[in-house]
């Protein structure tokens, strides 16, 4: 099943109940919340308190995609918060195991984040343990970059290994999806679909997120 987890980064904060709820109307399922700390990425966006926010006005699963160094200080206070999922990266996590295990301790679902530099490979211990994997196709930072293509051969790559190992993990992207891109990330494995510029950027996020899932659902259709 594809789904469509818009991000908050190009959405305008002072209206952000509202943007969520055209999002929502329009087909999103998830909620993806940018969590930067101006150290593992050159940018700072927000914290637990949005998402506590947010909690109160929907009842999309909020996906916390933490870019931060120290997350394992972080999950407590994100899980509290009302976070459903949360995502940390392979390249912030010395302990990436314990890390892993911390958020599952939570109650939360807990995924995996590969930079568009670091290979599958590098998860191969992980993979029984994560329920997500997300693959980013841009350097993470700001929204609105342009889509690297290396990702895709990295999802198909996620897809082998989980049918040949037996596992469940979903194949998440991020970074660049919109409509020129989205057919390419749908063939190639991925099922859930971030996307922030794509849906917030400019006109109404209801119309965005159904133009969006519409050419997802062709694609899909295509493979087959
Ligand atoms: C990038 C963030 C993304 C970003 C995606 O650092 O992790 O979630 O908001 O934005 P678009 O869809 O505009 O590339
Ligand atoms: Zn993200």
């Amino acid at each position: 099943m594809i789904e469509l987890a818009p991000s908050i980064l190009s959405a305008d904060f002072a209206h952000l109940a509202e943007q969520v709820a055209r999002a929502q109307e329009g087909g999103a399922a998830v909620i993806h919340v940018d969590v930067m700390d101006g150290h593992f990425v050159p940018n700072l966006t927000l914290g637990a308190p949005v998402v506590k926010s947010l909690r109160k006005v929907t009842k999309l699963p909020l996906d916390c995609h933490l870019m931060i160094d120290n997350p394992d200080e972080f999950i407590p206070i994100f899980a509290e918060a009302g976070a459903d999922w949360i995502s940390i990266h392979q390249e912030a996590t010395v302990h990436l195991n314990r890390t892993l295990q911390h958020i599952r301790d939570h109650g939360v679902r807990a995924g995996v984040v590969i930079n568009p530099a670091t290979p599958v490979e590098t998860l191969a211990e992980v993979l029984d343990m994560v329920d997500y994997v997300l693959v980013m196709s841009v350097n993470p930072g700001f929204g609105g970059q342009r889509f690297l293509p290396n990702s895709l051969r990295k999802m198909r790559h996620l897809a082998e290994i989980r049918s040949q190992r037996g596992l469940n993990y979903r194949i998440e992207v991020d970074g660049g999806v919109a409509l020129d891109t989205v057919a390419e990330v749908v063939r190639s494995g991925a099922e859930i679909l971030v996307a922030g510029n794509a849906v917030f950027g400019k006109g109404d996020p209801k119309i965005n997120a159904e133009q969006l899932l519409k050419a997802a659902a062709e694609a899909t259709l295509l493979k087959v």
